[in-house]
């Protein structure tokens, strides 16, 4: 379960996450929704420790991240985060063991090496496992860097746009691997999307978030609505019933 209480970040006089409290339950799909510059990376950013929070506290499985050392942590929460500053000069193969790293500390054994070859087989990168990072193309190395934190195989896993550079399919296989990864093996994934589409028809719950705050938390069926759209961004939108999900349309 991943908890935050009253979780703040300022920059000077600037408040970007405002007083943000959520529990989001263990074996469940969340989407963050919201528009650029709501707070959303700052906020994972924060309960993953990579950011350190300004007030509020952030619990993953009831420890405090702000005093959890940080390989204790990292045995329980992965996250991608929104850019990834690994070097390029590395292999996919070499980037997705570095998330066995919390467990193996460098040596990798035969199970390290078995959850690499599970995240990259996932993942549609066996072909691709030797080559450089930077002789891929960006979805490619998108999907390099998600099979890294599934490698890392944690209860909870962050994961901010991870649809970023992916095609049509790629995206959907995405979004039913992370569905099928919390209905039968029990994770807890957050995942910050800017399609709500896919949010709708895949996750338990939804947090929608502007200028730092949370404007709404519930199924898809109360947050994908006309009038909750409106006010997280400010744009008229229709939403319909397609098969079930809640389905929005623009119109030009
Ligand atoms: N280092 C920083 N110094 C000052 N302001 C910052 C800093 N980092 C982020 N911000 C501001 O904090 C706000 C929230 O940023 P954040 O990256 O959390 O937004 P986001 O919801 O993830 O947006 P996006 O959808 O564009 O990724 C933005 O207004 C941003 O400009
Ligand atoms: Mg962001």
């Amino acid at each position: 379960m991943i908890e935050t209480q009253d979780l703040t970040r300022r920059y000077g006089d600037t408040v970007v996450v405002d007083g943000v409290s959520l529990r989001l339950p263990a074996r469940s799909f969340v989407s963050i929704i919201g528009a650029n510059g709501a707070g959303k990376s700052s906020l994972l950013s924060m309960v993953s420790r990579l950011l350190p929070a300004s007030a509020g506290r952030a619990f993953v499985d009831g420890l405090d991240v702000a005093a959890t050392p940080g390989d204790v942590l990292a045995r329980r929460l992965g996250i991608l985060r929104q850019e990834n500053g690994i070097a390029a000069r590395v292999t996919i193969r070499d980037l997705v063991a570095f998330g066995r790293y919390p467990h193996a500390k460098g040596r990798l054994t035969a199970a390290d090496r078995a959850h690499v070859a599970d995240a990259l087989a996932f993942l549609d990168l066996e072909p691709l496992a030797d080559r450089f990072l930077d002789e891929v193309s960006g979805g490619q190395r998108q999907r390099a860097h998600i099979a890294m934190v599934l490698a890392q195989d944690t209860d909870c896993i962050l994961l901010d746009e991870p649809l970023n550079n992916l095609d049509m399919r790629h995206a959907a296989g995405m979004m039913g691997l992370l569905r099928r990864a919390v209905d039968e093996r029990g994770r807890t994934i957050v995942a910050v999307l800017h399609d709500i589409n896919f949010a709708s028809c895949y996750s338990d719950r939804i947090v929608a978030m502007r200028d730092g705050k949370v404007v709404a938390v519930g199924p898809p069926e109360e947050i994908v609505t006309e009038a909750v759209l409106r006010e997280v961004y400010g744009i008229e939108v229709e939403v319909v019933l397609v098969r079930g999900y809640r389905t929005v349309f623009f119109y030009r």
